[in-house]
């Protein structure tokens, strides 16, 4: 197992199953109170924005009897001027023992933490990863009893931009899903696929296809270019809508990591009618919950029992 949590590439499939049987654990034993972290300081600090990602790592260090130390970069010294380097040192000094963080730098917060021993835990970096969204996914897909080596995910949205995609690049292989990416080409460079999956630009085509249809959020903070000509246009083109929710397969699941742009990657409209159709696999809230699971696991694997 390596020492951070950073990139999936990192890791084998029997890592990835050591972190998800905990995860089980955790789930099937929550209320119990857990000390694997007792007498552990973790740092949480995120330098781009989160809700889901950020407070579930918060709560998982509470649930297992760990203290969290949470710098919020917007009212830290670096908003007078100290660097990063030594707002991490400070964060060491102060006895953390672990860092779980989000920065827009791949590979920034790992240059500058290089004399400090302690794990970094990716909350999402970037365009690169975010390696726990990738394992909570495949967590609710597993606990759904989806036999993933007989699964195909269309991935549908920003390809380009996301971070989840990039960690599922490495983690559906190793759990012999199939993958097809779908979004428009100038979100979509041919380039960008991995060896093994395919891709297409004309999502009815792809979405009958669908055992996960796992629909990604259009990252508005990060479409600086105008690689879009107009969201609605994009909504129009690649938004699940109430016509395409026809063509799915009648047991097909729907993910999305969060936050929804209702109205973009899928109209509001089709979202009521999944709501209201108990049939319909959306596992979007249950993705969410199962983060705090995952996350306990990740701790419990990389922080508990590690002397610094
Ligand atoms: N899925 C995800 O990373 O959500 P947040 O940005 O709210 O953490």
């Amino acid at each position: 197992m390596p020492k951070d949590m950073l990139s999936l590439k990192d890791f084998t499939r029997e890592d990835l199953e050591d972190i998800l049987q905990r995860a089980a654990y955790f789930k099937k034993n929550d209320g119990k109170i857990f000390s694997s972290l007792q007498g552990k300081n973790i740092a949480i600090s995120f330098w781009e924005p989160s809700t889901r990602t950020r407070l579930s790592f918060e709560l998982a260090v509470q649930k297992l009897g760990g203290r969290v130390i949470n710098l919020n970069p917007r009212i830290s010294s670096e908003e007078k001027g100290e660097n990063m380097e030594d707002t991490v040192s400070t964060l060491a000094s102060l006895g953390a023992h672990a860092l779980i963080f989000r920065h827009s730098i791949p590979g920034y917060i790992q240059k500058i933490s290089r004399n400090i021993g302690m794990p970094l835990i990716s909350g999402g970096e970037g365009c690169y990863q975010h390696p726990t969204q990738a394992l909570l996914d495949i967590f609710t897909l597993r606990e759904k009893g989806v036999k993933l080596e007989q699964t195909m995910v269309i991935m549908v949205g920003d390809i380009l931009h996301s971070r989840v995609a990039r960690s599922h690049f490495f983690a559906l292989p190793l759990y012999g899903a199939g993958l097809t990416l779908v979004a428009p080409p100038v979100l979509l460079p041919p380039e960008l696929v991995p060896p093994g999956s395919g891709y297409s630009y004309h999502l009815e085509e792809v979405l009958p296809q669908g055992d996960v249809i796992y629909l990604l959020r259009v990252q508005k903070e990060r479409q600086s270019k105008g690689l879009l000509s107009s969201l609605d246009e994009y909504a129009a083109v690649y938004g699940l809508n109430e016509k395409r929710l026809a063509l799915l397969k009648k047991d097909a699941f729907l993910m999305h990591p969060g936050p929804v742009n209702v109205g973009i990657e899928i109209s509001f409209k089709a979202l009521k009618m999944l709501e209201s159709f108990p049939t319909r696999k959306v596992l979007f809230q249950e993705q969410v919950q199962n983060g705090v699971y995952v996350r306990m696991a990740v701790l419990d694997t990389f922080v508990a029992g590690r002397v610094i």
